[in-house]
């Protein structure tokens, strides 16, 4: 299979090209780097890096040609991030996909598109969220997200494109962006400092290990045809406070888990309970995921020992 990964040199789309490659794939990685390269040096000597944006259609159709599969992670994503640059946010995301979906349908490959559980909003759920519920986005990037795949069944319609959209909820692992919850857990117990977290603590997200997120996105373009949108997650809730502690506990930190006031409306903490259910991909790709929240940490805190941000695998 020759694939484009967009994107691929960020916190999934770099573990993801590793996985490509080590199946045996040929890979090309786009990516603006405008948020690092997080490519290990194994990896980069393996793939055909281009750094380009997703928002010119010249580069997307260039680094698409002969590709069986694009999988489209380019974003702009971090709540902070975001609300400093709704436009750029939203850019990216519509004109990346309209690119995306012009060079597949040119080129006769399918898309494996990032999408998020933030689509689902501030909807007050008690039991693991499916996709088949009415979503409500709120955030530019999350509208952009429901809008691209949107844009994925038009296109299907009219075009015949195939896709899987992939409703990633909270991925986490070795070389995540510090900007995240988990790596900044992580470091303030490692220096020793108070693990802040926002409001009560008891806000809840299902906690993904980046193998699971990689292990369900290569799945999903081995198996799924059609148009299709599907859950990622663990399907476990965990407070914030819990995650927290979690790490407190697993550095053997002294830090205190710290709750302070939880910063303006730009902000999504008011979210009171997220987690997903991926029945829907298990039943359509045999997807489960392998790693729980305890052992995932646990991997990320012996890769921090080992003094490699790559982890383990
Ligand atoms: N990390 C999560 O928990 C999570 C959850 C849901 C969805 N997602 C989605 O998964 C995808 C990957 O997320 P991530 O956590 O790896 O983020 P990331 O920021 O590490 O990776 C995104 C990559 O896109 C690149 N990029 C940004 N704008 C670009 C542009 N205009 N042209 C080319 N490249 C550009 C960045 O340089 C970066 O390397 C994103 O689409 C994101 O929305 C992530």
């Amino acid at each position: 299979m020759k694939a484009l990964v967009t994107g691929g040199a960020g916190f999934i789309g770099s573990h993801l090209a590793e996985r490509l490659v080590e199946l045996g794939h040929r890979v090309t990685v786009l990516d603006n780097l405008s948020q690092g390269n997080k490519l290990t040096q194994a990896t980069l000597e393996r793939v055909e890096l281009v750094v380009g944006d997703v928002r010119d259609q010249e580069t997307v159709e260039r680094c698409a040609s002969g590709c069986d599969v694009i999988f489209h992670l380019a974003a702009l994503l971090g709540v902070d991030l975001v609300a400093d640059n709704p436009v750029e946010t939203m850019e990216t995301e519509v004109l990346g996909m309209r690119h995306v979906c012009r060079a597949a349908i040119e080129g006769g490959a399918r898309v494996v598109y990032a999408s998020t559980s933030g689509v689902y909003g501030k909807m007050a759920v008690s039991e693991a969220v499916s996709e088949d519920v009415h979503v409500s986005p709120r955030s530019s990037y999350s509208i952009a997200k429901r809008f691209n795949e949107m844009y994925l069944a038009a296109q299907h319609q009219e075009k015949g494109l195939e896709s899987a959209s992939l409703r990633y909820f909270n991925a986490y692992g070795p070389r995540q962006d510090s900007r995240m919850v988990t790596p900044r857990f992580f470091a303030q117990a490692l220096a020793g400092q108070p693990l802040t977290v926002y409001g009560s603590g008891g806000q809840t997200r299902d906690f993904t290990y980046i193998d699971d997120i990689v292990k369900a996105t290569v799945l999903a373009a081995e198996k799924v045809r059609g148009c299709r949108v599907f859950n990622v997650s663990n399907s476990r809730e965990y407070s914030i406070k819990e995650l927290a502690e979690k790490i407190a506990a697993l550095t053997g930190s002294a830090s205190p888990v710290a709750l302070v006031e939880a910063p303006p409306e730009r902000y999504d903490f008011e979210v009171e309970r997220r987690f997903g259910c991926s029945d829907k991909l298990r039943e359509a790709v045999g997807f489960a995921p392998d790693t729980s929240l305890d052992e995932g940490l646990a991997r990320i805190y012996r890769g921090l020992l080992a003094g490699k941000d790559g982890g383990e695998r």
